[in-house]
């Protein structure tokens, strides 16, 4: 048990990483907590104009996901690896460097889905790249993917994954509560990548 509880801290410490806040702040691109919708993640680098930090956000907040799972897969096993995917998860989203409040954890989810199994982590961002081109959404496009991998995993035979995608799932609707009243009453901003 102390090997599983010294995977959990070190993959919550991993995970409460805030990059895109750290990227945007070197970067001279301001503070994200004033900027967009104040999230921590990707989507709301983006909106600061700049792709190359909004991508090296997306890489590394999936990455340290991915990298969780890989270590614990590696040193530990199998159930290890779904624990470190679960706590770089909830260090993401409720980060001791943030009081707790961090980010909305999509970009964390894909890179831990990814190295837990490629293809569901594939069938994951398909499925968000999905309904971002349908309907430039990002968050509309997290909670579709969130929402359906469960079904995904079932019928890619990956039942052993189903129940952290549906808890993964349930915090990232959680997390999504102002983007979806934004999407309900339409003032949801879409995803812009040519600056206006
Ligand atoms: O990954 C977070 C995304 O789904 C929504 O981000 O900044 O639009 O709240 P944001």
């Amino acid at each position: 048990p102390y090997l599983l509880i010294f995977v959990a801290v070190a993959s919550y410490l991993l995970g409460s990483i805030p990059f895109g806040l750290v990227i945007a702040k070197a970067m001279g691109l301001g503070d994200l907590r004033q900027i967009g919708s104040g999230n921590i993640g990707a989507t709301n680098v983006l909106r600061t104009g700049s792709k190359s930090a909004a991508l090296a956000t997306l890489l590394l907040d999936a990455g340290k996901g991915g990298i969780a799972v890989l270590l614990a897969r590696f040193f530990v096993g199998e159930d290890a690896a779904q624990l470190a995917g679960l706590a770089a998860f909830i260090g993401h989203i409720f980060p001791v460097w943030l009081n707790f409040n961090g980010g909305k954890g999509v970009a964390t989810y894909l890179g831990t889905l990814l190295v837990l199994s490629f293809f569901a982590g594939l069938a994951a961002c398909l499925t968000w790249l999905a309904f971002a081109l349908a309907f430039r959404i990002s968050s509309l496009a997290a909670l579709a993917a969130a929402a359906l991998m469960p079904l995904w995993l079932h019928f890619m035979g990956l039942p052993s994954y189903v129940m952290l995608a549906a808890l993964l799932g349930v915090l990232i609707w959680m997390r999504h509560a102002g983007n979806i009243r934004r999407i309900l009453n339409g003032t949801e901003k879409k995803i812009q990548l040519k600056k206006s």
